[in-house]
């Protein structure tokens, strides 16, 4: 399975894919272990991965769901967002930062990007707008502007939650994604530094939101099937109107696994990116937004092309088989919300995403795949 990039069909649609999985014995052993356990949802496996994941966060508390939408949607619940509460969110990120403050009821406010060398929300933006919460994006994992967005939305009584899915194992001036707000939020997507195939971890210090998310993230029940198996027969009651965003034991298995690997699969990731910026660094046309430092996630591999570029390198890649990606066609210009929030302009965001290429990354991918990637753009440029 890891770094075949095959098909259920046996054929490989790429030369080099945009991503593949990092799966071993480990993990399939974990799964396998589960399913003759006679428990298969919502029990030890995940209560211990969630301890885990907590641990290595450092924050006291993280509740695994069945998707990072999920958890993000009651995150934006427990910490408050409801009808009419204004939500500052960068429009450069993936839909699903912005569609859960919809369902809250709450009302948009998008903000600008810092630029060409940071794409993560501007805290120009927290300082101009009047709101009442902030989420904040990390990028392909680099947190640049954190500690400025704290201070401002302290000072103004901002709300901040981290949308950390981009960030797994970043650290920044030594505190991990997912501390510097109220609550933080990991996708557990296929495609992420770790996976449970889907699935969500809600991070929070805050014993208040951490209670209530427990309990929308289960109909709102007081006690829990686990618990009534454990306890024999046991009365429930319901608190509030909540969700079954539970995920399974199966998945939180493979989670354990696989955080176990993730300072090991970044470091694959920091050699592969040292390598794409000191190949790239001949090339004036193509920008690498972010500076480089150790402890970003890496994610993924955004670069910058000439304005009006984009489309004809795209093309010189899939030519050569090689797959690239979009991150992120702003959230502001999709015809749903669009409808939601009328026509906005964020001419800096528009300017820069419709520049941005993301390169293939992923740990098991190799350094000559980086130089015959960057082969095609010195070909160009
Ligand atoms: C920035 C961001 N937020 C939220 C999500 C949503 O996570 P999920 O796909 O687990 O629901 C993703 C996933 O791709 C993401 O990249």
């Amino acid at each position: 399975m890891t770094g075949e990039g095959e098909t259920r069909k046996g054929r490989k649609p790429w030369k080099i894919p945009l991503f593949d999985l990092s799966l071993g014995e480990e993990e399939k052993e974990a799964v396998a272990k589960v399913l003759s356990s006679g428990w298969l949802t919502l029990g030890d496996e995940t209560y211990a991965f969630e301890e885990e994941f907590a641990r290595y966060v450092g924050t006291r508390y993280a509740l695994f769901f069945s998707s990072g939408t999920a958890a993000l949607h009651v995150a934006y619940i427990a910490t408050g967002i409801g009808r009419r509460k204004k939500v500052l969110v960068p429009s450069y990120t993936f839909i699903s930062t912005v569609t859960p403050i919809i369902w809250c009821g709450g009302e948009i406010v998008f903000g600008e990007i810092e630029g060409e060398h940071n794409l993560n929300l501007s805290p120009e933006e927290v300082e101009r707008k009047d709101v009442d919460f902030v989420v904040f994006v990390p990028i392909a994992g680099f947190m640049d502007g954190i500690d400025e967005i704290k201070r401002l939305s302290e000072e103004k009584g901002i709300t901040l939650i981290e949308d950390c899915s981009h960030a797994h194992g970043s650290v920044y001036k030594g505190k991990r994604c997912g501390q510097f707000g109220k609550a933080g939020v990991y996708s557990l997507y296929s495609n992420k530094n770790i996976t449970t195939g889907e699935g969500g971890m809600l991070v929070t210090n805050d014993e208040e939101i951490y209670r209530r998310a427990k309990l929308l993230r289960s109909h709102g029940m007081t006690r829990l099937a686990y618990d009534r198996y454990l306890a024999g027969a046991g009365y429930y009651d319901i608190e509030e109107v909540g969700f079954n965003y539970r995920a399974t034991e199966m998945q939180a298995a493979l989670g354990r696994v696989q955080l176990k690997k993730l300072d090991f699969y970044n470091e694959k990731r920091r050699v592969l990116v040292k390598h794409y910026r000191e190949l790239l660094k001949k090339l004036s046309s193509v920008k690498i937004p972010f500076t480089e430092y150790k402890e970003s996630a890496n994610y993924i591999f955004p670069i910058l092309v000439p304005e009006g570029e984009r489309d004809k390198v795209v093309a010189a890649f899939v030519e050569k088989e090689i797959q690239t990606s979009w991150h992120y066609r702003p959230v502001h210009t999709f015809r749903v919300i669009r409808r939601i929030t009328g026509e906005i302009s964020l001419p800096l965001t528009e300017k820069i995403a419709f520049r941005e290429i993301t390169l293939p990354l992923y740990p098991g991918m190799d350094v000559q795949a980086v130089e015959e990637i960057v082969n095609v753009l010195q070909n160009l440029f």
